[in-house]
């Protein structure tokens, strides 16, 4: 199975968010009502700020655009610091024209989670689907919070975060101490994302290196969820030199 994964090396971190706000930014000028779908982290700062400066310098709209982020912790209203409704609104969505209403977070506080992820899913139906999804990928091969074990077909779903996911978050880049950590969120399922037409991936760093390779050239396996990408026709990552350093086949 493996060796469907475009893989594309950059020499920086700062030149793989060029090229990932290249490949964004294309879209959206080729289509201005593309249905995007966003991703939290660290990794994708750099890409948000790239898109901010294209919209700031070159007129890139993002008034007809929709999105739809993949996760939220459980528990956490949009306005505390730590969620990924604010992360989203301070990184990019307040820097650009997109309209709030055509910004889909899955709300944490929800009243009833199976409901919230279930309208989640009708409504990506709705606009006909996710044009280009980026995702970033977590130490243990993880994508959104779809941890080791989730099957290929998962849905948009409550799920439960594995103990290094939570130390990796409680590192001080985001919450300062594990006890702090969600110990849940709503993550869209492993099949949600496999329905974009586009999956561009995002890794930097040595500590991403091991997971890469896992997810391009390991087996086609619930052990390394980003690896159940592997058949989609369609997938990029774009990596900087660290993180491609586990990879066995010569690349770009
Ligand atoms: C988080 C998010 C993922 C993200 C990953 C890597 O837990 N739920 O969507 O891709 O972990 O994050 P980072 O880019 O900070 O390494």
């Amino acid at each position: 199975m493996a060796g469907n994964i475009k893989v594309i090396v950059c020499p920086d971190a700062q030149s793989v968010a060029r090229s990932a706000a290249g490949i964004f930014a294309a879209l959206i000028r080729a289509k201005p009502s593309a249905v995007l779908g966003l991703a939290t982290g660290s990794t994708p700062e750099q890409t948000y700020a790239e898109l901010a400066r294209l919209h700031r310098e070159e007129k890139l709209s993002f008034a007809k655009v929709s999105s739809f982020n993949l996760d939220e912790y459980w528990g956490l209203d949009g306005d505390h610091d730590q969620s990924y409704r604010y992360f989203m609104n301070t990184n990019l969505f307040k820097h650009v024209d997109i309209r709030p209403w055509n910004t889909q977070v899955l709300n944490g506080r929800a009243a009833n989670p199976f409901l919230e992820c279930q309208a989640y899913e009708t409504k990506i139906l709705s606009v006909g689907g996710v044009d280009l999804w980026l995702l970033g990928i977590g130490g243990n091969g993880h994508i959104a919070f779809n941890e080791p074990g989730s099957s290929v077909d998962s849905r948009t779903r409550l799920v439960s975060l594995a103990p290094s996911t939570i130390a990796a978050n409680s590192d001080g880049r985001f919450f300062k101490d594990p006890a702090e950590v969600p110990r849940c969120a709503l993550s869209a399922g492993i099949g949600t994302i496999r329905e974009a037409r586009q999956l561009l991936l995002l890794a930097t760093g040595a500590k991403k290196a091991s997971a890469v390779a896992a997810a391009v050239e390991g087996p086609f396996s619930p052990d390394c969820p980003a690896s159940l990408l592997q058949d989609h026709p369609g997938c990029t990552f774009i990596v900087d030199k660290e993180a491609a350093a586990g990879l066995k086949a010569p690349r770009n």
